[in-house]
């Protein structure tokens, strides 16, 4: 931990330009709120505390940062959105008396790198204040970092407040700095509102700083897209593009996957895809999802926070969500997994097959029209087109449980709770309403017991350890 060095985070404001009814630093990008892509850099250079100032829609902005970083990060309400100035000034209690660094970021310049802010960070040595500034070729909307005659920082000049010439400035203020705390402070309790917005600007305070004789220096970005800030929505789809294009290409470059269109390849920058993995066009990848190695994941597919082994075929238009498909596993055309659903190796879904909160066990094989809820199912059993696990008595919800080599006949209903011992069978039609003993074959509405069922030749030989 640098217990010398403590980050404030803004994202209080609304985010006017968003047109929109949430937060600004709700909106995602590659899935995430915009302020959690700040947050996790923050906490990446391990300062003493992180403290996310927020305001407009404060209980939501805490929520989505808590559920992914817990109580690693500490929140300060500013009660009215007086401008960035006042977002500071709103951590006083917790930050002012803390000597050494603060850095300061915006939750809406999320790209941000650790790199960037670690080269800020030494560049303070004794100025009170480093301004990080970069040079774009559109300035429009960003805050002007005008320098004096030897090429030293002079002032920071808001868009709004500038002048024809100033408007031409084309170098601007990311947004980020590193600050003497205590000399922040100092300057923040002088600070006025007299600008053309009527805010208190953080802006000032650097100017303010060399005024009283303090140094400022400005560190320059070489990197434009790390500083570039979301006002908009256009702003918010561009970085999304970049970001995906990186992933795409890291994937590529260095993981050996095989994109047959990148262009439409969806790819969230924390999922992880095994070399030779074939990921065909207009498919989505989201989340944690960790795919092994030489799959193939056919177009239309979409695939969230889920685990899927090495080897295994994901057939058009399958939706895959919060589950875990094991090795050599064949899914869909068009099957839907969810509620942590379990394929273990080798085992298949097929068209039009819903697991919900389901096991399916090594070679066993629901290939259609079927839907499995609740459930374990054994090994090498098979369940018949149409089946339904009738789960769900209106009130409560019912496990299924099946055994090992089960031959379940087409369109059986098996009402919940109910098991299904090993080796057992159903008649086609079957509506099975009480356990089925191991090696009996069943049928009829409701289902009774017609025969035993003779064990085959591999169990038999198991039995007697062969
Ligand atoms: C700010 C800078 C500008 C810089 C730009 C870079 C000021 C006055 N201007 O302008 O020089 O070029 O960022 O992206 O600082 N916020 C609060 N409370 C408030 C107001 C804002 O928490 O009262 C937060 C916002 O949620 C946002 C961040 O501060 O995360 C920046 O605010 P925003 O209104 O977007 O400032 P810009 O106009 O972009
Ligand atoms: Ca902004």
């Amino acid at each position: 931990m640098d217990s010398d060095l403590n980050i404030l985070i803004m994202a209080a404001g609304l985010g006017t330009r968003m047109k929109s009814d949430r937060a600004k630093v709700l909106h995602e990008l590659d899935g995430r709120p915009l302020v959690n892509h700040v947050v996790e850099t923050a906490l990446s250079l391990e300062p003493g505390m992180v403290c996310v100032v927020v305001g407009h829609q404060a209980d939501e902005v805490r929520k989505a940062v808590i559920s992914e970083f817990g109580d690693r990060v500490s929140f300060v309400l500013q009660e009215k959105q007086l401008g960035t100035g006042d977002a500071v000034n709103a951590a006083r209690d917790e930050l002012a008396n803390l000597p050494g660094n603060l850095l300061v970021l915006s939750g809406d310049v999320p790209m941000i790198t650790r790199d960037t802010l670690k080269r800020l960070i030494d560049a303070r040595s004794d100025a009170a204040c480093v301004v990080l500034s970069v040079r774009l070729k559109d300035a429009t909307g960003y805050g002007r970092v005008v320098r004096d005659g030897d090429g030293n920082f002079d002032r920071i000049v808001e868009q709004k407040d500038a002048s024809e010439t100033e408007a031409k400035v084309d170098e601007i203020n990311s947004g980020i700095y590193c600050f003497d705390t205590i000399k922040l402070f100092d300057c923040l309790s002088r600070l006025t509102n007299h600008n053309a917005q009527g805010e208190y600007y953080l802006t000032d305070v650097p100017q303010m700083m060399r005024g009283a004789g303090d140094k400022v220096t400005i560190l320059l970005c070489e990197d434009r897209r790390e500083v570039e800030g979301v006002n908009d929505r256009r702003q918010l789809a561009a970085m999304e593009r970049v970001i995906r294009k990186r992933t795409v290409s890291r994937l590529m470059l260095e993981g050996g996957v095989t994109f047959v269109d990148p262009r439409t390849a969806y790819v969230s920058a924390r999922a992880e895809i095994g070399r030779d993995t074939v990921i065909c066009q207009n498919v989505s990848i989201e989340g944690q999802t960790v795919i092994g190695s030489g799959c193939v994941i056919r177009p239309g597919t979409r695939i969230v926070d889920s685990t899927i082994g090495s080897g295994g075929e994901i057939r058009d238009n399958s939706f895959i969500t919060d589950s875990t498909v094991g090795d050599n596993c064949t899914v869909g055309p068009m099957a839907h997994l969810r509620g942590h659903a379990v394929m273990m190796d080798e085992s298949k879904v097929g068209n039009f097959v819903e697991l919900k909160k389901t096991t399916l066990g090594r070679g066993s094989k629901a290939s259609h029209l079927t839907y499995l809820g609740d459930a374990t199912i054994g090994e090498n059993t098979n369940i018949g087109a149409g089946t339904v696990t009738c789960n769900y008595d209106g009130v409560n919800k019912h496990e299924t449980h099946i055994g090992d080599n089960v031959k379940i006949g087409s369109d059986t209903m098996l009402v919940a709770p109910i098991k299904v011992g090993d080796n057992a069978a159903t008649g086609a039609g079957s509506v099975v309403t009480k356990d089925v003993e191991a090696n009996s074959l069943v049928a009829g509405v409701p289902a009774k017991k017609l025969k035993d069922v003779p064990r085959r030749a591999k169990d038999a030989g198991e039995a007697t350890g062969g």
